[in-house]
């Protein structure tokens, strides 16, 4: 078994640290890095999940040991959510993709004559956009899409439609790296609605300013395959019954979030890594070590010449840091010779392009050092 501890710096060698078999710094925007002790004990708990004598992979979604693991996961995100008993704690899946028609599917009347507000602020943004467009009229509140996603639009900037249903927002633009550092107000009684994907559980907020909140598991809260709801119980009340009853809130709702087969493994696997924020301190905890974390690179880019920062100053994300160098060509090559030291999954999206550096919950201190005297090694080769 290869240690994950071998997430110290890599050693230079001429062997690629993952053609070694070690691990490397995983920069990636999702799936992305997971927290050793996690990863350490889904090891123990795919050969025998406590004390069962059945690996977590095999167990029963109505064995008394998922019983156990899903009620403690909903109560584990609760605690580290701060969220009051109105609110439902639902895992689903489809991904926040699949989220993205499920909220005006259910929120916005069936006959197609209601309207939502979206903040459009980059790509996933727009996917929410488009995924609704079918079921009513979209307003797009507020854009920055003329300044190619480098900011979050201000208050001042933010024109609401007449009455929408709600109003939707994405915290953190994954792949332009910007992100909201204060929650939107939506108009008197409109219930916000947030794609949280991104950056949930990274700080505090206040769970009491939305009505509904989505994050897919994969950057902040484990493996891929099950994504956080958490609804205010008026807004599944209200939600439409002329549509698919697995396309519901109340489904999962009423059903402990197990109306068919649910992903049992990424519950599981979302539950520890519930666990562990708490274990750490917190969401409180998190907001520190992710700026102090993201500080060390966004300083490089900021006393540079050579890289160019794609965010505005005000609109930096905690969890994505997108730059370019001064040509696509070195771009790909930051990106190669990154890889061949161990660190990986730097180049950017490409609806972007350029470079994109993810450092998620679970992405240590070290990753951002290494990641920041690459940056400086690289612009003194290549500058
Ligand atoms: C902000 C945001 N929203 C939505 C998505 C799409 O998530 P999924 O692939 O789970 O549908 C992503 C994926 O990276 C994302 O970053």
């Amino acid at each position: 078994m290869v240690p994950v501890s071998a997430l110290s710096a890599p050693a230079p060698s001429s062997i690629a640290p993952a053609a070694q078999g070690k691990r490397v710094f995983n920069y990636s925007a999702g799936p992305g890095q997971m927290p050793e002790e996690v990863l350490r004990q889904i090891q123990e708990d795919v050969w025998n999940c406590r004390n069962s004598g059945v690996g977590i992979l095999e167990h029963s979604h109505r064995a008394p040991v998922f019983d156990r693991i899903l009620a403690e996961a909903v109560q584990d995100c609760r605690d580290v959510g701060n969220i009051p008993s109105n609110y439902h704690v639902l895992f689903m899946t489809g991904g926040s993709t699949g989220q993205n028609f499920m909220v005006p599917m259910n929120l916005l009347p069936s006959n197609r004559t209601g309207s939502a507000d979206y903040y459009n602020t980059g790509y996933w943004a727009n996917q929410s956009i488009e995924h609704a467009r079918p079921f009513g009229t979209i307003h797009e509140c507020a854009s920055s899409k003329g300044d190619n996603y480098a900011y979050i639009p201000r208050p001042e900037q933010v024109r609401h439609s007449n009455a929408p249903a709600y109003v939707h927002y994405t915290s953190n633009n994954t792949i332009f790296g910007t992100q909201f550092h204060t929650i939107p107000t939506p108009p008197n009684g409109v219930p916000l609605v947030c794609d949280m994907c991104s950056d949930i559980f990274s700080r505090p907020f206040d769970v009491t300013r939305f009505g509904l909140i989505y994050a897919s598991a994969q950057k902040n809260l484990g493996p891929a395959g099950v994504t956080l709801v958490i609804v205010r119980d008026d807004l599944v009340q209200k939600g439409n019954r002329d549509i698919p009853l697995m396309l519901q809130y109340r489904t999962f709702a009423t059903g402990e979030s197990r109306p068919n087969t649910p992903p049992v493994f990424c519950i599981y696997a979302m539950g520890l890594m519930f666990k562990w924020i708490k274990k750490m301190g917190g969401t409180a905890y998190f907001e520190r070590f992710n700026a102090e974390k993201t500080r060390i690179v966004y300083d490089v880019l900021d006393r540079s010449s050579f890289y160019k920062p794609h965010a505005r100053a005000d609109s930096r994300s905690f969890m994505n840091i997108t730059f370019r160098c001064p040509t696509p060509q070195l771009d790909d090559l930051f990106a190669t010779e990154a890889s061949r030291q161990g660190l990986d999954c730097l180049k950017g999206h490409r609806a972007a392009g350029g470079i994109r550096a993810s450092f998620y919950n679970a992405m240590p201190k070290a990753g951002a050092e290494t990641l920041a005297q690459f940056m400086k090694e690289f612009e003194r080769t290549k500058g």
